[in-house]
Protein backbone atom coordinates (compact mmCIF):
# COMPACT_ATOMS: atom_id res chain seq x y z
CA UNK A 1 0.00 0.00 0.00
CA UNK A 2 1.18 3.05 -0.88
CA UNK A 3 1.72 6.29 1.54
CA UNK A 4 -0.89 8.31 0.12
CA UNK A 5 -3.63 5.65 0.39
CA UNK A 6 -2.51 4.98 3.57
CA UNK A 7 -2.96 8.43 4.54
CA UNK A 8 -6.66 8.80 2.88
CA UNK A 9 -7.57 5.65 5.02
CA UNK A 10 -6.38 7.60 7.89
CA UNK A 11 -7.80 11.16 7.57
CA UNK A 12 -9.55 11.34 4.22
CA UNK A 13 -13.05 13.07 4.81
CA UNK A 14 -14.19 12.51 1.20
CA UNK A 15 -18.34 11.34 1.20
CA UNK A 16 -18.36 13.34 4.69
CA UNK A 17 -20.51 16.17 5.68
CA UNK A 18 -19.43 18.72 8.25
CA UNK A 19 -21.23 21.84 9.71
CA UNK A 20 -19.48 24.45 11.18
CA UNK A 21 -20.98 27.13 12.88
CA UNK A 22 -18.66 30.04 12.94
CA UNK A 23 -16.89 29.22 10.02
CA UNK A 24 -16.94 32.34 8.03
CA UNK A 25 -14.21 33.94 10.11
CA UNK A 26 -11.16 32.77 12.42
CA UNK A 27 -10.76 29.81 13.70
CA UNK A 28 -13.82 28.27 12.34
CA UNK A 29 -13.11 29.67 8.61
CA UNK A 30 -9.40 27.50 9.03
CA UNK A 31 -11.57 24.67 10.62
CA UNK A 32 -13.69 24.75 7.32
CA UNK A 33 -11.37 25.17 4.69
CA UNK A 34 -9.31 21.99 6.68
CA UNK A 35 -12.56 19.87 6.19
CA UNK A 36 -13.35 20.95 2.89
CA UNK A 37 -9.64 20.42 1.28
CA UNK A 38 -9.35 17.15 3.05
CA UNK A 39 -12.67 16.21 1.33
CA UNK A 40 -15.95 17.10 3.69
CA UNK A 41 -18.78 18.92 1.55
CA UNK A 42 -19.10 21.95 4.26
CA UNK A 43 -22.03 23.93 5.65
CA UNK A 44 -20.98 26.84 6.87
CA UNK A 45 -23.60 28.99 9.81
CA UNK A 46 -23.03 31.93 10.84
CA UNK A 47 -24.85 35.21 10.48
CA UNK A 48 -22.86 38.09 8.50
CA UNK A 49 -23.53 37.42 4.95
CA UNK A 50 -20.91 39.23 3.15
CA UNK A 51 -18.25 36.79 5.24
CA UNK A 52 -20.22 33.70 4.43
CA UNK A 53 -20.68 34.51 1.00
CA UNK A 54 -16.38 35.36 1.13
CA UNK A 55 -15.84 32.19 2.65
CA UNK A 56 -17.82 30.13 0.19
CA UNK A 57 -16.29 31.94 -2.90
CA UNK A 58 -12.72 31.16 -1.13
CA UNK A 59 -13.69 27.45 -0.91
CA UNK A 60 -15.16 26.72 -4.18
CA UNK A 61 -12.04 28.31 -5.99
CA UNK A 62 -9.97 25.67 -3.96
CA UNK A 63 -12.27 23.31 -5.59
CA UNK A 64 -13.77 22.40 -2.08
CA UNK A 65 -17.94 21.83 -1.90
CA UNK A 66 -19.30 24.46 0.33
CA UNK A 67 -22.59 25.99 1.60
CA UNK A 68 -23.30 28.78 3.37
CA UNK A 69 -26.72 29.27 5.72
CA UNK A 70 -27.12 32.47 7.89
CA UNK A 71 -28.39 32.07 10.94
CA UNK A 72 -28.38 33.89 14.41
CA UNK A 73 -27.88 31.00 17.23
CA UNK A 74 -27.88 33.05 20.17
CA UNK A 75 -31.71 32.00 19.94
CA UNK A 76 -33.26 28.90 20.48
CA UNK A 77 -35.29 29.32 17.21
CA UNK A 78 -32.65 30.31 15.26
CA UNK A 79 -30.42 26.91 16.23
CA UNK A 80 -33.66 24.48 14.97
CA UNK A 81 -34.27 26.36 11.89
CA UNK A 82 -30.58 26.65 10.79
CA UNK A 83 -30.38 23.37 11.54
CA UNK A 84 -32.53 22.02 8.99
CA UNK A 85 -31.69 24.39 6.48
CA UNK A 86 -28.05 23.26 7.07
CA UNK A 87 -28.66 19.72 6.60
CA UNK A 88 -31.55 19.93 3.94
CA UNK A 89 -28.08 21.39 1.65
CA UNK A 90 -25.70 18.41 0.96
CA UNK A 91 -27.80 16.10 4.05
CA UNK A 92 -27.56 15.13 7.47
CA UNK A 93 -23.97 15.95 8.95
CA UNK A 94 -21.60 13.58 9.79
CA UNK A 95 -19.42 15.89 11.78
CA UNK A 96 -20.54 19.14 13.49
CA UNK A 97 -18.30 21.64 14.56
CA UNK A 98 -19.47 24.09 16.96
CA UNK A 99 -17.10 27.51 16.86
CA UNK A 100 -19.23 30.21 16.97
CA UNK A 101 -18.66 31.74 20.18
CA UNK A 102 -18.85 35.26 22.01
CA UNK A 103 -16.48 36.60 24.35
CA UNK A 104 -17.96 40.11 25.94
CA UNK A 105 -15.61 40.57 28.79
CA UNK A 106 -17.30 42.72 31.50
CA UNK A 107 -16.10 43.28 34.75
CA UNK A 108 -17.77 40.29 37.12
CA UNK A 109 -19.52 43.17 39.68
CA UNK A 110 -21.16 44.07 36.58
CA UNK A 111 -21.99 40.90 34.71
CA UNK A 112 -25.68 41.72 33.67
CA UNK A 113 -28.00 39.10 33.08
CA UNK A 114 -28.41 39.50 29.92
CA UNK A 115 -24.85 39.57 29.11
CA UNK A 116 -25.05 36.05 31.07
CA UNK A 117 -27.51 34.76 28.96
CA UNK A 118 -26.27 35.87 25.68
CA UNK A 119 -23.34 34.08 26.29
CA UNK A 120 -24.52 31.01 27.22
CA UNK A 121 -26.93 30.95 24.71
CA UNK A 122 -24.48 31.27 22.06
CA UNK A 123 -21.85 29.69 23.41
CA UNK A 124 -23.39 26.39 24.87
CA UNK A 125 -27.08 26.24 24.01
CA UNK A 126 -26.33 26.37 20.72
CA UNK A 127 -23.78 23.13 20.43
CA UNK A 128 -26.24 21.44 23.14
CA UNK A 129 -29.22 21.63 20.98
CA UNK A 130 -27.12 21.14 17.22
CA UNK A 131 -26.16 18.20 19.50
CA UNK A 132 -29.58 16.91 20.55
CA UNK A 133 -30.36 17.54 16.35
CA UNK A 134 -27.79 15.64 14.98
CA UNK A 135 -26.31 13.46 17.84
CA UNK A 136 -28.76 10.59 18.08
CA UNK A 137 -28.90 10.62 14.10
CA UNK A 138 -24.91 10.17 14.16
CA UNK A 139 -25.19 6.84 16.88
CA UNK A 140 -27.61 5.60 14.74
CA UNK A 141 -25.74 5.50 11.66
CA UNK A 142 -22.65 3.82 13.88
CA UNK A 143 -20.19 7.29 12.62
CA UNK A 144 -20.22 11.24 13.83
CA UNK A 145 -17.59 13.41 14.78
CA UNK A 146 -18.38 16.55 17.17
CA UNK A 147 -15.74 18.85 17.70
CA UNK A 148 -16.56 21.88 20.23
CA UNK A 149 -14.39 25.02 20.72
CA UNK A 150 -13.50 26.08 23.76
CA UNK A 151 -11.25 28.09 25.76
CA UNK A 152 -8.17 28.26 27.98
CA UNK A 153 -10.92 29.93 30.27
CA UNK A 154 -12.15 26.06 30.41
CA UNK A 155 -9.62 25.80 32.57
CA UNK A 156 -8.67 28.83 34.23
CA UNK A 157 -9.69 32.36 34.68
CA UNK A 158 -7.80 34.71 32.05
CA UNK A 159 -8.95 38.85 31.11
CA UNK A 160 -12.21 39.08 33.05
CA UNK A 161 -13.45 35.05 32.22
CA UNK A 162 -16.74 36.37 33.65
CA UNK A 163 -19.71 34.41 31.78
CA UNK A 164 -17.29 33.31 28.88
CA UNK A 165 -14.94 31.14 31.22
CA UNK A 166 -18.13 29.44 33.21
CA UNK A 167 -19.78 28.60 29.15
CA UNK A 168 -16.52 27.13 28.00
CA UNK A 169 -16.17 24.99 31.14
CA UNK A 170 -19.61 23.82 30.60
CA UNK A 171 -18.79 23.05 26.99
CA UNK A 172 -15.93 20.81 27.79
CA UNK A 173 -18.38 19.06 30.33
CA UNK A 174 -21.04 18.80 27.59
CA UNK A 175 -18.61 17.50 25.23
CA UNK A 176 -18.10 14.52 28.15
CA UNK A 177 -22.12 13.77 28.08
CA UNK A 178 -22.43 13.76 24.77
CA UNK A 179 -19.46 11.28 24.49
CA UNK A 180 -20.56 9.12 27.26
CA UNK A 181 -23.82 8.88 25.56
CA UNK A 182 -23.52 8.60 22.07
CA UNK A 183 -19.81 7.06 21.70
CA UNK A 184 -20.51 3.68 22.19
CA UNK A 185 -22.34 4.05 19.26
CA UNK A 186 -18.95 5.23 16.72
CA UNK A 187 -19.47 8.83 18.03
CA UNK A 188 -16.66 10.99 19.51
CA UNK A 189 -16.67 14.05 20.95
CA UNK A 190 -13.92 16.32 21.77
CA UNK A 191 -13.06 19.91 22.07
CA UNK A 192 -10.24 21.86 20.65
CA UNK A 193 -8.90 24.36 23.08
CA UNK A 194 -7.32 27.66 21.39
CA UNK A 195 -4.49 29.51 23.46
CA UNK A 196 -4.72 32.92 22.33
CA UNK A 197 -5.49 33.18 18.75
CA UNK A 198 -5.41 36.97 16.35
CA UNK A 199 -8.51 36.92 15.06
CA UNK A 200 -11.91 39.33 15.13
CA UNK A 201 -13.01 38.00 18.50
CA UNK A 202 -10.18 39.46 20.12
CA UNK A 203 -9.42 42.29 18.19
CA UNK A 204 -9.06 44.57 21.11
CA UNK A 205 -5.93 42.94 23.02
CA UNK A 206 -4.42 42.12 19.61
CA UNK A 207 -4.39 45.55 18.53
CA UNK A 208 -1.88 46.28 21.50
CA UNK A 209 1.55 45.19 20.27
CA UNK A 210 2.78 45.12 23.86
CA UNK A 211 -0.29 42.49 25.03
CA UNK A 212 0.96 40.52 21.84
CA UNK A 213 4.07 40.22 22.65
CA UNK A 214 3.52 39.23 26.37
CA UNK A 215 1.15 36.44 25.52
CA UNK A 216 3.28 35.15 22.43
CA UNK A 217 6.12 35.04 25.52
CA UNK A 218 4.05 32.54 27.44
CA UNK A 219 3.62 29.87 25.03
CA UNK A 220 6.55 27.32 24.18
CA UNK A 221 6.57 27.99 20.62
CA UNK A 222 7.19 31.94 21.25
CA UNK A 223 4.53 32.58 18.95
CA UNK A 224 0.55 33.37 19.00
CA UNK A 225 -1.81 30.95 17.21
CA UNK A 226 -3.48 31.31 13.74
CA UNK A 227 -6.17 29.98 12.48
CA UNK A 228 -4.51 27.64 10.26
CA UNK A 229 -3.01 25.98 13.33
CA UNK A 230 -5.93 24.25 14.00
CA UNK A 231 -6.04 22.40 10.33
CA UNK A 232 -4.30 19.21 11.43
CA UNK A 233 -6.27 18.77 14.63
CA UNK A 234 -9.46 19.48 13.56
CA UNK A 235 -8.93 16.85 10.79
CA UNK A 236 -7.90 14.42 12.91
CA UNK A 237 -10.69 14.42 14.93
CA UNK A 238 -13.08 14.74 11.98
CA UNK A 239 -12.01 11.46 10.75
CA UNK A 240 -11.48 7.68 10.71
CA UNK A 241 -8.22 8.18 12.80
CA UNK A 242 -9.55 9.31 16.06
CA UNK A 243 -12.06 6.29 17.10
CA UNK A 244 -10.41 5.58 19.93
CA UNK A 245 -10.48 9.15 21.29
CA UNK A 246 -13.18 10.82 22.66
CA UNK A 247 -14.19 12.84 26.12
CA UNK A 248 -10.61 14.40 25.44
CA UNK A 249 -10.08 17.96 25.71
CA UNK A 250 -6.98 18.83 22.93
CA UNK A 251 -4.68 22.22 23.68
CA UNK A 252 -3.66 23.79 20.60
CA UNK A 253 -2.11 26.63 21.87
CA UNK A 254 1.99 26.39 21.16
CA UNK A 255 2.12 25.72 24.87
CA UNK A 256 0.55 28.12 26.40
CA UNK A 257 -1.46 25.97 28.86
CA UNK A 258 1.42 24.18 29.99
CA UNK A 259 4.53 27.28 30.51
N1 LIG B 1 -9.34 33.95 19.13
C1 LIG B 1 -8.94 33.41 20.26
O1 LIG B 1 -7.88 33.77 20.80
C2 LIG B 1 -9.75 32.35 20.93
C3 LIG B 1 -9.25 31.80 22.09
C4 LIG B 1 -9.97 30.82 22.72
C5 LIG B 1 -11.17 30.38 22.22
N2 LIG B 1 -11.67 30.92 21.07
C6 LIG B 1 -12.97 30.43 20.60
O2 LIG B 1 -12.87 30.08 19.23
C7 LIG B 1 -14.12 30.28 18.59
C8 LIG B 1 -13.93 31.12 17.35
O3 LIG B 1 -13.37 32.35 17.73
P1 LIG B 1 -12.63 33.32 16.71
O4 LIG B 1 -11.56 33.99 17.48
O5 LIG B 1 -12.30 32.58 15.48
O6 LIG B 1 -13.79 34.39 16.48
P2 LIG B 1 -14.28 35.24 15.23
O7 LIG B 1 -13.20 35.38 14.20
O8 LIG B 1 -14.90 36.46 15.81
O9 LIG B 1 -15.43 34.31 14.60
C9 LIG B 1 -16.63 34.10 15.28
C10 LIG B 1 -17.58 33.38 14.34
O10 LIG B 1 -18.81 33.12 15.02
C11 LIG B 1 -19.89 33.68 14.29
N3 LIG B 1 -20.92 34.13 15.20
C12 LIG B 1 -20.79 35.05 16.20
N4 LIG B 1 -21.97 35.26 16.79
C13 LIG B 1 -22.88 34.45 16.15
C14 LIG B 1 -24.27 34.24 16.28
N5 LIG B 1 -25.00 34.88 17.21
N6 LIG B 1 -24.88 33.35 15.45
C15 LIG B 1 -24.16 32.71 14.51
N7 LIG B 1 -22.85 32.87 14.34
C16 LIG B 1 -22.21 33.74 15.14
C17 LIG B 1 -19.25 34.84 13.51
O11 LIG B 1 -19.99 35.22 12.36
P3 LIG B 1 -21.09 36.41 12.39
O12 LIG B 1 -20.55 37.51 13.24
O13 LIG B 1 -21.29 36.75 10.97
O14 LIG B 1 -22.31 35.77 12.99
C18 LIG B 1 -17.92 34.21 13.12
O15 LIG B 1 -18.10 33.36 12.01
C19 LIG B 1 -15.03 30.92 19.63
O16 LIG B 1 -15.88 29.92 20.19
C20 LIG B 1 -14.08 31.44 20.68
O17 LIG B 1 -14.65 31.48 21.95
C21 LIG B 1 -10.98 31.92 20.42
Amino acid sequence: MDSQHYLSELFSLEGRIALVTGGSSGIGRGISEALARAGARVVIVARKEAELAATVEELSALGCRAARVSADLSTRTGVREAAEQAAGVFGEPDILVNCAGVNLRPPMSELSEEAWDSTMALNLDAPFLLGQRFGPAMAERGFGRIIHITSQQAHRAFVQSGAYGVSKGALESLARSQAEAWSPHGVTVNTLVPGFVMTPLNQRLSSDPDKVAALAARTLTGRNGLAADFAGAAVFLASTASAYVTGQSIHVDGGFSVH
